[in-house]
């Protein structure tokens, strides 16, 4: 067995977002959101359900932080739901919506956890899509003032603030092939919106920076590893192109400009660009948050090689290949001048039981995030500099298109009673946090 030891200020925690986990869709005055209306339409979603309830986070917030704290967590990532701050997205605000907010942040203060904020994971405004959604141009001034309205009121407590979650997902799932809200399959405006979520970025950096300059501001970023099937130069290429591909929210914040292997894909169907938009888009950033679950496979005849042959899948059909993050983790560090890394999302989804005994006894995602741990700790010691992470998710929530049929958490929500229980995974990932360290091998940790 050996043990990993993480660096003494190395952070841990656990991540949420607003609509997977708050509920309470229409209440004290909030707005609708994309995410409302779309599992609202039948059709939807995997198993017909919405997040109308989710896991009431918005009313047993106060029990989840209690959890939280019974786990050790040191850091607590979460989302605001635009919309419940400013039900039409700009204008009138909702006092409800930033108490609800300004409470939660003082809870996990007194229970010394620290808060992590994204300000968008997916849930926009329903009366911003009606305006044209992020082919609009002046949404990203919405977006830079809802950034001022929150600093205002939570810069003086939370430090960490991301602008968005993964903007490739909602490039690809959201406004390429519609299976994400507000479902657009508009293949040629998409690239628009992405690069006006790289704008509405770049001045929400520089509105919040205007008021607190001293907050660590940054973005999340979903990022896989693309692997080759082999070493044969013609899977290389097809790994490479892909590679390019998936790169250009990194490429454009990092090096300023789009990859060229996107312009290969596109074609035509190039975004808009104003002059300075670069410039604004690759502002410094304090932190870089990464997002990454598995690793994708090409080979240049077949594409994307699924199942790839002896290797394990979660019940989202996503390969648990930890090796894969370490490279992952390297081949950015080369390439990319990043600030320091947080792991902002990493977990899996598996089938779990609730045993005799009431517990749930989930030994195969302890045993990933212990394989995807030790494989981010020989990262940092390759040079990496990674500085804390979250694992996804704190609770079993609306995992969006699939609704409740796919459970990431580290504990367990019963969704008829609401009753929340530890799962092994959370009692061995409390283990970890208290000795900031991980050991390879089940031993007594996993008892
Ligand atoms: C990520 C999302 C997060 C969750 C996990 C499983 O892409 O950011 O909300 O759905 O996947």
């Amino acid at each position: 067995m050996t043990t990993y030891h993480f660096p003494p200020n190395f952070l841990w925690g656990a991540a949420t977002a607003s609509y997977q986990i708050e509920g309470a869709w229409n209440a004290d005055g909030k707005g609708e959101s994309i995410w409302d209306r779309f599992c609202h339409t039948p059709g939807k979603i995997e198993d017909g359900s919405n997040g109308d309830v989710a896991c009431d986070h918005y009313h047993r917030y106060g029990d989840d932080i209690a959890l939280m704290s019974s786990l050790g967590l040191q850091a607590y990532r979460f989302s605001v739901s635009w919309p419940r701050v400013l039900p039409s997205g700009r204008g009138k605000v909702n006092p409800a919506g930033l108490d609800f907010y300004d409470s939660l942040v003082d809870r996990l203060l007194e229970a010394n956890i620290l808060p992590f904020l994204t300000l968008y994971h997916w849930d926009l405004p329903q009366a911003l899509h009606e305006t044209g959604d992020w082919m609009n141009r002046d949404q990203c001034a919405a977006f830079a003032d809802y950034a001022a309205l929150m600093v205002k009121r939570l810069g003086d407590r939370v430090k960490y603030w991301a602008t968005f979650n993964e903007p490739a997902s909602m490039f690809y799932l959201g406004y390429m092939n519609g299976i994400h809200a507000p479902g657009n399959q508009d293949p040629l405006g998409a690239p628009q919106v992405a690069h006006h979520l790289m704008v509405a970025h770049g001045k929400a950096i520089q509105a919040m920076r205007a008021i607190e300059p001293d907050l660590q501001v940054g973005i999340v970023l979903d990022q896989w590893s693309i692997e080759p099937a082999s070493e044969n130069p013609a899977d290389i290429a097809a790994a490479e192109q892909a590679w390019g591909e998936r790169t250009m929210f990194l490429d454009v914040l990092f090096k300023g400009h789009y990859p060229p292997q996107l312009y290969d894909y596109l074609g035509d169907n190039l975004p808009k660009i104003q002059s300075g938009d670069m410039a604004l888009i690759s502002q410094k950033l304090d932190f870089f948050g990464l997002n990454t679950y598995s690793r994708n496979v090409i080979s240049a005849q077949d594409g994307y090689i699924k199942p790839v042959p002896g290797s394990e899948y979660t019940e989202m059909d996503w390969e648990v290949c930890a090796p894969a993050m370490r490279r992952l983790l390297n081949r950015l560090n080369r390439e990319y001048r990043l600030p320091p890394i947080y792991i902002t999302e990493n977990g899996a989804a598996f089938k779990d039981v609730v045993s005799p005994d009431s517990k749930i006894h989930d030994e195969r995602r302890l045993d990933y995030l212990r394989q995807h741990f030790i494989q981010t700790r020989l990262a940092m010691q390759d040079g990496v500099d990674v500085r804390g992470y979250f694992v996804w998710s704190l609770l079993d929530n609306f995992e969006w298109s699939f609704g409740y049929t796919r459970r990431f958490g580290i504990v367990h929500i019963d969704f008829n009673t609401q009753h929340r229980t530890i799962k092994d995974s959370g009692e061995w990932y409390s283990r970890v946090i208290a000795c900031n360290a991980v050991s390879s091998d089940d031993g007594q940790e996993s008892r």
